[in-house]
């Protein structure tokens, strides 16, 4: 008789919106799970960051975009998009947790299971 003794790990994923209703350099704060996600089209590429900052709280796709960096409009920390990283202090504490995403069919999916880092 087989015995499996590895680790499964099953991947996620739920469509929150259409990759239309996002345009590039934009953002929509979508909900999974009761979990308020930001969610940004950068450049094509969708790229998912938990929306509360990490130092107050407040809603990160209200913040201003350049390339990957968001910059929360309360106190303008900075946050890398693609990885959470808090990017102005060598402070991981206040990293944001990242989701992975993709697109199928034209709709974009998150995946709560799976994050970057
Ligand atoms: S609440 Fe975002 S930097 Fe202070």
């Amino acid at each position: 008789m087989d015995s499996f003794t590895g680790q499964v790990s099953i991947t996620m994923f739920q469509t929150v919106c259409h990759v239309a209703e996002i345009g590039s350099g934009q953002s929509k704060m979508v909900m999974i799970d009761g979990q308020m996600i930001g969610l940004f089209n950068v450049g094509g590429e969708f790229l998912a960051i938990s929306n509360e900052c990490p130092h107050a709280g407040a809603s990160l796709v209200h913040g201003a975009v350049e390339g990957e960096v968001v910059s929360c409009r309360i106190h303008h920390w900075n946050f890398c998009l693609r990885s959470g990283r808090y990017l102005d202090q060598g402070k991981p504490e206040f990293n944001a947790r990242t989701f992975v995403t993709r697109v199928v069919d034209g709709e974009v999916q998150v995946s709560l299971d799976a994050d970057d880092e």
